[in-house]
């Protein structure tokens, strides 16, 4: 760690190269907690849905098929939306494949994952599950192989009460009440050299926008998701913002940012991810308000961050199949998290918070096996990785509005990253129950950090919890077998007196510290 200053740092002598100072004030508001920011994914990928979330021949399936262990950690990981059936997968899906008696529905190949898929879940067993899971569900159309109409057709299908075709075809099909589902993505990743229907920005744009403009015929109060890019090193990255936003701004509430970050051996570097993350958002919210600029709109476009998370893509585990290897639900993505990718997790997190204002809708990628906090065994035990902790702990959490922290912090220099806050924190206040939460993540690969912070702008305050995500090995994983060995902590060394507030945080750890609030 260097013993320079952020570059957005108060010049301080009074506290040592690794103290952090923060100053918590409830009337630092960046905007509220949005129980959208805690969404995550299932796609038609892996054995996310079979085996993941559905597995019918499971000693704990229920009688639609779905495993109720799993059910059981969505419900305890917090999860608000869930994106649906993909990623890669929808943009070659037929989603009438998927409805009807499941002994009549084709099986498929899946060109994204070339894998096979015999379509035993679609539309209304996600819905379904969703209910049961207590989340909402966020569909995805495919503007890949398919246009406006099919788009139209799935939205009928899902939402019209009942008197037409589709409507009374989903009530044959046993879903009587319409599914509701008010989040749609126009499309996944159209920028993507590898997406099935890959196109130019322009075409797209013109797609999406006449998609959009239809559907909101049938609803116009749908909140819909124009495909931003895929990624912050996509070559068409800001250009391809700006030519989808010139062509919908009108008729999308959201555009989609996707991004992943891997552990390419270099711990300090993979640690600098949530600030990564941080440079994406603004780089992204330059290129919408550009937009309403030039269009001297009134109307403010914002950010759906429906797939971030860590995904080690070089690994093995990522090589789909090839040649004549079609099989059903194989092992893909199934990556096994260490503390240090909880760490980087939770500071992603904290990041999607500390833009509540910009960022409306996240959804880790993805819930179940695939780059997952939830892992099954096929027949066997469901358990979780260590990326669960951070997250569900978060989403219970976090509550009220989203505080912005004055922070002076130490600097980092990580071998490609440089001149990164060694703090990264985020604080939330819920006036209605009286608390606040501090969450906080130390990036230092080798050295603790004290965190220093003023809180008596919160007023008369206690301590209720204080846990702290952190291993002497940041490279231990947790497994079927020992899950549990190293879980969050209390973290013994808080301390609060009069209105400050101090914690010793070790490096790569995450940090929550909750604290009752006299008003
Ligand atoms: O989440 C895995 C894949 O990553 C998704 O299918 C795709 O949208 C992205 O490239």
């Amino acid at each position: 760690m260097g013993n320079h200053q952020s570059s957005d740092a108060r010049n301080d002598t009074a506290h040592t190269a690794n103290t952090a100072k923060v100053t918590v004030d409830p009337a630092f508001v960046v905007g509220p907690v949005r129980r959208k920011t805690f969404g995550a994914f299932v796609e038609h990928l892996g054995r996310c849905v079979y085996t993941g979330i559905f597995e019918p021949e499971h000693p704990n399936a229920d009688d639609d098929g779905f495993r109720t262990d799993v059910l059981e950690l969505t419900r305890e990981l917090g999860v608000s939306t869930v994106r649906y059936p993909g990623g890669n997968f929808v943009s070659g899906y037929r989603w009438e494949d998927g409805v009807g008696p499941a002994d009549q529905r084709p099986t498929r190949l899946d060109l994204a994952w070339h894998s096979t898929d015999p379509n035993l879940v679609g539309v209304d067993e996600f819905a379904k599950w969703s209910a049961k899971a207590g989340v909402e569900p966020m569909m995805a159309v495919n503007l890949g192989t398919r246009g406006t109409q099919e788009a139209l057709d799935i939205l009928e299908y899902c939402n019209i009460k009942g008197g037409t075709a589709l409507s009374e075809q989903r009530k044959a099909n046993g879903a009587v009440e319409p599914h509701r589902i008010t989040m749609w993505c126009l499309g996944n990743e159209m920028d993507g050299f590898w997406q099935i229907g890959h196109k130019k920005g322009t075409e797209y744009a013109r797609l999406a926008a006449e998609t959009a403009r239809a559907m909101r015929m049938i609803d116009p109060k749908l909140e819909l998701v124009a495909c931003g890019s895929s990624g912050p090193g996509m070559p068409t990255f800001g250009e391809w913002e700006r030519v989808v936003l010139s062509e919908t701004y009108d008729v999308v509430d959201l555009i989609s940012a996707h991004q992943y970050f891997e552990d390419h051996g270099d711990l300090q570097e993979h640690l600098s991810a949530g600030y990564r993350m941080d440079l994406f958002i603004k780089d992204i919210v330059s290129h919408i308000d550009h937009v309403k600029s030039v269009k001297k709109s009134t109307k403010q476009v914002n950010i759906s961050f429906d797939e971030w998370n860590v995904w080690h893509a070089s690994r093995a585990e990522s090589k789909v199949p090839s040649g004549d290897d079609w099989p059903v639900a194989p092992a893909l993505l199934e990556d096994r998290y260490t503390v240090a990718d909880a760490v980087v997790v939770g500071d992603l997190l904290i990041t999607l918070l500390r833009n509540t204002d910009r960022v409306h809708s996240a959804s880790l990628a993805q819930l179940v096996n695939v780059i997952a906090p939830i892992m099954t065994e096929p027949g066997g035990r469901a358990w979780k990785q260590t990326t669960f902790h951070p997250f569900a702990l978060t989403s219970r959490h976090a509550a009220g509005t989203v505080l912005n922290l004055a922070i002076e912090s130490p600097s980092i220099d990580a071998e490609k990253t440089t001149g990164f806050s060694a703090l990264s924190a985020v604080a939330s206040y819920d006036a209605e129950s009286g608390e606040a939460v501090v969450f906080a993540v130390n990036r230092s690969a080798s050295e603790a950090l004290t965190l220093d912070a003023a809180v008596g702008g919160l007023g008369a305050a206690r301590v209720i919890e204080a846990v702290t995500y952190s291993n002497k090995d940041p490279y231990w994983q947790a497994t079927a077998d020992d899950s549990t060995s190293v879980l969050p902590a209390e973290n013994v060394n808080v301390k609060l007196d009069g209105g400050r507030l101090t914690a010793e945080l070790p490096a790569v750890s995450w940090t929550m510290i909750r604290l009752a609030v006299e008003s």
